[in-house]
C-alpha cells in the first residue's frame, strides 16, 4: 500500500487539521512527519473544538493508530498538556498514539535559547512561536539531541545536563536579558517526561514500513505550510523543518516510491502568522474583512493572522514542489459578500513580469499583478453538495484547476467536519 501525504501549500493554518480528521475514516494510521507543538491544528465535530499540537489529528477516530515520526519534535510540557486536553474526550491514547524513538525532544532551555535569539534579533525577528523549535532542530544537525529513545538509557540526565549548561552558556551570548527559573522548568520538564515514557516508544520507520506490507492505509500528516519549508520557503522567515512532501520520506522512513496521493490544502485567500514577505498581503478594509469573518488568530499564539489575496505564482510553485495529484480549497465561504475577488497570477519583478516564484520576494522587488473576479454572494456554509455552488464559485474553482492543472477534489465550507463537500 502506497503512503498519501497531506500538506499545506501556504505559509500554515490551511485547514490541515480539519481535513485529516475528515479523511482518516480511509486510513488505518495516521503519522505526523514534521515539526512540533509551533503547530495547531483545529478540529470541530459534534460541537466540539479542539487543537492539537503534537498529536495527529487522527485521534478522535476509534479503530486509527496515531504515530509521531522521527522528524517531529517533542515538548513533553507541551506534550502532557496535550494528553490532558484529551482526558474530556474518553479516549484510550495509550493504545492509540505511538512515539517514534528518533523524535527528538524540546528541553526547557531550547525555548529560553529561542526566546534569546529572536529578542536579539529586534525588528528583523522570525515571529517564531517560541516553541524552542529552531534550537531542537540545530541541536539535531549538530548531532547533539536528546531523542526519545535516550528517555529510556540510564545516563540521559548526563546528557541533559551538559547540553542544558551549554545553552545557558549559549544564551548568554546573546546581549539580551532572558528572565529564567530553570529549577521551576526543569521540575516541570522531568515529571512531563515521566509521563511521556507511560506511553508506547517504537521504531517507527519499522513499525510502517511493516504495516504498509500488510496491507495497512497510512496518511502523512504535515505541519506548517510550505512557503515556511526550511529550503524552500521565505528563508529567513521560516520554520526548522522539511514541510515540503520530502519531509514524510525524511520524517518517516517512507520511501519517494511509497508516496501515494499528494493532498494539497490550501486557503481560498491567503494568511501568514509572524514577519516575513507576503507579496499579496492586505491592508485595507477586504483583508480586515477577510481577518474578522475567518477568526484569523493563530491557533496557538492568539497572534492576528496577516491576510492577502490567493497568490497563485506561489501556489503552483507549492504544487510543484510537493507534486500535488488532488487539491483542497478551505474557507470559501468566509469570502461570500465580497463585492470582488482577486487573485495574483504573476509578479512585476524588477521592471519585468514573471510567473514564478524568485530568490527574493521582498515588497521592494515584487508587485503582484492580478486577475480580478466577481465573488459569490449566498453563503456557502450550509451547502452539502456541489450543484448547490453558485456559479461565481464554480468559475473560481475552473479557473484555479485550468491554471494549476491539478484537480480541486474537496471545497470546505466550515470549520466542522461535515461542512466538507467532495468534488469528484
Ligand atoms: P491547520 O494548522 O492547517 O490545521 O489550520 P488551523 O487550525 O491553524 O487554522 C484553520 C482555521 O480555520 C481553524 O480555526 C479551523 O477551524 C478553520 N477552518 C477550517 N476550514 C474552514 C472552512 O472551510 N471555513 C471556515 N470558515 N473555517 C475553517
Ligand atoms: P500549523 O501546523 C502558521 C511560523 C511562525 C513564524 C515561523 C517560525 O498550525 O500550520 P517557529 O515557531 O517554527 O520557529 O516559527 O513559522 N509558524 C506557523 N505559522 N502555522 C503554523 O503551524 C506555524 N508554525 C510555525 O509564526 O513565522
Ligand atoms: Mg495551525
Amino acid at each position: 500500500m502506497a503512503v498519501d501525504l497531506l500538506l499545506g501549500l501556504q505559509w500554515g493554518d490551511e485547514g490541515k487539521g480539519k481535513i485529516v480528521d475528515v479523511l482518516t475514516s480511509n486510513y488505518d494510521i495516521v503519522a505526523r512527519f514534521q515539526g512540533g507543538p509551533n503547530a495547531g491544528h483545529t478540529l470541530e465535530f459534534d460541537g466540539i473544538k479542539h487543537v492539537l499540537r503534537t498529536i495527529p489529528s487522527g485521534i478522535f477516530h476509534d479503530n486509527t493508530v496515531n504515530v509521531i515520526g522521527n522528524g517531529v519534535v517533542i515538548d513533553p510540557v507541551v506534550f502532557v498538556q496535550e494528553l490532558d486536553g484529551l482526558d474530556k474526550f474518553n479516549l484510550d491514547y495509550k493504545k492509540k498514539l505511538i512515539l517514534s524513538r528518533k523524535a527528538h525532544i524540546i528541553l526547557p532551555t531550547h525555548r529560553l535559547l529561542d526566546a534569546a535569539s529572536e529578542t536579539s534579533k529586534g525588528k528583523a525577528k522570525i515571529g517564531s512561536t517560541l516553541k524552542g523549535i529552531g534550537p531542537t532542530y540545530m541541536d539535531k544537525t549538530g548531532r547533539n539531541g536528546i531523542r526519545v529513545g535516550d528517555l529510556e538509557l540510564a545516563n540521559w540526565k548526563e546528557r541533559y545536563r551538559n547540553l542544558a549548561n551549554k545553552h545557558e552558556a549559549l544564551i548568554g551570548f546573546h546581549d539580551v536579558q532572558i528572565e529564567y527559573n530553570l529549577p521551576e522548568l526543569e521540575k516541570e520538564f522531568f515529571a512531563a517526561v515521566e509521563r511521556l515514557k507511560e506511553l508506547t516508544f517504537i521504531d517507527s520507520e519499522e513499525y510502517l514500513q511493516q504495516a504498509q506490507r500488510a496491507g495497512k492505509t497510512i496518511l502523512a500528516e504535515g505541519a506548517q505550510g510550505s512557503l515556511l519549508d526550511i529550503d524552500f520557503g521565505t528563508y529567513p522567515f521560516v520554520t526548522s523543518s522539511t514541510t515540503t512532501a520530502a519531509g514524510a520520506c525524511t520524517g518517516l522512513g517512507v520511501a519517494p516510491t511509497q508516496i501515494g496521493e499528494v493532498y494539497g490544502i490550501f486557503k481560498a485567500y491567503t494568511t501568514r502568522v509572524g514577519s516575513g514577505p507576503f507579496p499579496t498581503e492586505l491592508f485595507d478594509d477586504a483583508g480586515a474583512e477577510m481577518a474578522r469573518i475567518g477568526n484569523e488568530f493563530g491557533a496557538v499564539t492568539g497572534r492576528p493572522r496577516r491576510c492577502g489575496w490567493l497568490d497563485l505564482v506561489a501556489l503552483k510553485y507549492t504544487c510543484q514542489i510537493n507534486g500535488v495529484t488532488q487539491l483542497m480549497m478551505m474557507k470559501g465561504d468566509v469570502l461570500s459578500g465580497f463585492e470582488e475577488l482577486k487573485v495574483c497570477t504573476s509578479y512585476m519583478y524588477k521592471g519585468e513580469e514573471i510567473s514564478h516564484l524568485p530568490y527574493n520576494i521582498e515588497p521592494e522587488n515584487v508587485e503582484p499583478v492580478y486577475k480580478t473576479f466577481p465573488c459569490w454572494k449566498k453563503d456557502l456554509t450550509q451547502m452539502t453538495e456541489v450543484s448547490q455552488f453558485p456559479k461565481e464559485l464554480n468559475d473560481y474553482i475552473a479557473f484555479l484547476e485550468k491554471e494549476l492543472e491539478i484537480p480541486i477534489k474537496v471545497v470546505s465550507v466550515g470549520p466542522d467536519r461535515k461542512q466538507t463537500i467532495h468534488r469528484d
